[in-house]
């Protein structure tokens, strides 16, 4: 959610850190600020701005603020609005301690009214700016940086990653990391501290991502690594993988435009991603990443699905998967209500956490509520190979769409259908329902349903910038209508377009329609209605939009080749070449993206950065 990017070395930072703000950009903010230990006066020099991160360059354009250590924070407003004073940095008293910080504080309120009483001044509503007043009373209480940062985090609860830069300390930045995630770039000489690898993965591509519970003294030239008791840690650095190097939008005006085209070739590479993995000889290595033996796996009675905002919709969309193909009952929960909810360890069961960033944070929490209270396995399905899930999972399932920088997700939308269909195509051949010569056929259905992805772009390209992104960015309200496996699709088209366009957008399973929505029909809200493959449903896909245009409704299809009667219903029919009916989704998918996409471009919006979202939700 909030950005970090700090630099130290031999270099000025202010270019580094605005950099790698900029980058983060994806992740979403309404505020910005940097600090650095001013290289000719010593001292911390800092500047913060209200909006986009052009503002603060603007501010510093000019400015001879720089130095060799300096860190600068994105912020996405919890604690208090998004303005100036608000904005990370944050500072102690003296103003020689900055913070920055990525998460969230709980019960902060009650340190604070402890600090404010023994005088401490207060400037903004955060929860971060408690910190710095904390780690000044501490360093003041201990006279010693380890001891005062061991009794910091024995104090402080909630989920942080946190950044010092200091005074008394010019020569390193504090790292802190407690469910949160953070990074260290080591260069030559010089080294980098980030959210997000991307930060500095064109400059290094050597990392440290900090254990949880630990914390760094970050120097130009060396880190010292500790436990939340100060027990030194081993460093183990490792290579990030060349998919994260920051390749920017490669002349698309968009990042979203430029991953609705990446979805056919990232669906290409992460399946056979996965065949390699049942390379010769190498008969369970698929199941061995998955952390399940191969007796689990033919025993398997229930899968688990948890996840949040799209990978919830593909969970759903996946349940049919796993349901039709490879006969196994299959649940679907949202993160943060599972969280909350009584828990039933099933025997034969497994949980599959579906999260294209592996680090939100509802998600997470409950992965670590299945691991604390089962022994039932765990697989993060992910897009992230260094997140937090992939570390704190029994297994994992790694697709390769490569990183998705827009904040509405697309291609890892795509990608975690193309991974749950092929591993519910897997099971069935463990469970002895598919044989192998049907589990090639499945994969070239999948190839077909993605090729199909991209051509039906192509084919409604000119008509939808010309004529429909047009007409239908005039509209102030949408329904969408799906049924069966197209209900779960319904839902993420909608929340596709409230992301960018933030045209209001309800979504109900077609059915339903009679049972109270259908009140709503009239010719203001168009409707929006996606069709199926099986030949039972699609009668009754028919029915319910027999049931709109006998209200006057205005009736908008995604239809399939011959399926006239649907077509001649409605008054506009994106007409799409048929798919096994499974891989309907897959198929409509391209260019409900793509004419979301040019509604939101139709009315001028920031279309990979929309208003109060942010890329990964890592607070709860
Ligand atoms: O990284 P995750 O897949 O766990 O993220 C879950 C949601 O926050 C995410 O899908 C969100 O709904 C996107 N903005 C959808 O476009």
């Amino acid at each position: 959610m909030c950005g970090i990017a700090a630099y130290i070395g031999k270099k000025k930072c202010r270019k580094y850190v605005l950099e790698g703000l900029q980058r983060l950009e994806y992740r979403g903010y309404d505020s910005a600020g940097f600090v650095c230990i001013d290289s000719q006066h010593k001292h911390l020099s800092f500047s913060k701005a209200k909006g986009r991160l052009s503002v603060l360059k603007d501010q510093l354009n000019g400015s001879p603020h720089d130095g060799f250590i300096g860190m600068g924070h994105t912020r996405w407003a919890t604690h208090g609005v998004a303005n100036e004073v608000n904005a990370h940095p944050h500072f102690d008293c003296k103003k020689s301690i900055a913070v920055i910080h990525n998460g969230i504080i709980e019960r902060y309120d009650e340190i604070r009214k402890k600090l404010k009483a023994a005088g401490h001044e207060f400037y903004s509503d955060t929860d971060t700016e408690t910190i710095a007043h904390l780690f000044e009373s501490l360093l003041a209480e201990h006279h010693d940086l380890k001891q005062a940062i061991k009794a910091l985090v024995s104090q402080l609860e909630g989920a942080y990653s946190l950044v010092f830069l200091m005074e008394d300390y010019p020569e390193q930045l504090i790292v802190v990391r407690h469910r949160s995630p953070v990074v260290v770039g080591i260069g030559e000489g010089e080294m980098f501290v980030a959210s997000d690898p991307l930060v500095f993965s064109d400059i290094t591509q050597k990392v440290l991502f900090l254990p949880d519970d630990s914390f760094a003294l970050v120097k130009e030239d060396s880190i010292s690594l500790y436990d939340f008791s100060n027990n030194p840690l081993k460093i183990e650095s490792r290579e990030v993988d060349a998919r994260y190097i920051h390749t920017g939008k490669s002349g698309f005006e968009h990042y979203m435009l430029k991953e609705i085209y990446e979805q056919k070739l990232a669906i290409d590479k992460t399946i056979r991603f996965y065949n390699s993995l049942n390379g010769e000889g190498l008969e369970d290595s698929f199941w061995d990443q998955l952390g399940l033996t191969l007796g689990q796996v033919k025993n398997l009675k229930t899968i688990n699905l948890v996840c949040a905002g799209t990978s919830w919709h593909a969970a759903r969309i996946a349940q049919f998967f796993f349901e039709t193909i490879a006969k196994i009952q299959t649940k679907v929960y949202l993160a943060s209500e599972f969280r909350y909810m009584p828990f039933f360890p099933d025997e034969n069961s497994v949980y599959i956490m579906v999260s294209q960033s592996g680090e939100t944070a509802d998600t997470l929490e409950a992965l670590r509520l299945v691991k604390s209270k089962s022994n039932i396995p765990t697989i993060a399905l992910t897009n992230t190979p260094s997140s937090t899930m992939v570390r704190e999972s029994d297994g994992f399932l790694l697709m390769q769409a490569g990183p998705e920088i827009a904040v509405a997700s697309t291609k890892a939308f795509s990608c975690q259908l193309a991974s749950l269909y092929y591993l519910a195509c897997k099971l069935a051949v463990e469970k002895g329902l598919m044989s192998e010569e049907q589990m090639r056929i499945s994969q070239e259905d999948l190839l077909v349903a993605t090729e199909i992805l991209e051509t039906t772009i192509e084919t409604y390209k000119d008509e939808i910038i010309k004529h429909l992104a047009p007409r239908y960015s005039s509209f102030d309200r949408f329904i969408f209508l799906g049924r069966h496996i197209s209900y779960p699709f319904a839902l993420e088209s909608a929340l596709k377009l409230k992301e960018v366009s933030y045209i209001f957008a309800q979504c109900y399973p077609s059915g339903e329609l009679k049972h109270g929505p259908i009140a709503l029909i009239d010719n203001k809200t168009p409707v929006i209605l996606f069709s199926v493959l099986d030949d039972v449903i699609y009668d009754k896909v028919v029915a319910n939009a027999q049931e709109v245009k006998a209200r006057l409704g205005h009736l908008v299809v995604f239809a399939f080749d011959g399926q006239e009667e649907l077509i001649n219903l409605a008054d506009y029919a994106f007409i799409i070449p048929k798919v096994k009916p499974l891989l309907v989704p897959l198929a409509m998918i391209g260019l409900m993206q793509f004419f979301v996409y040019q509604i939101a471009k139709e009315l001028g919006l920031p279309i990979d950065k929309p208003r109060n979202l942010a890329k990964s939700v890592t607070v709860e």
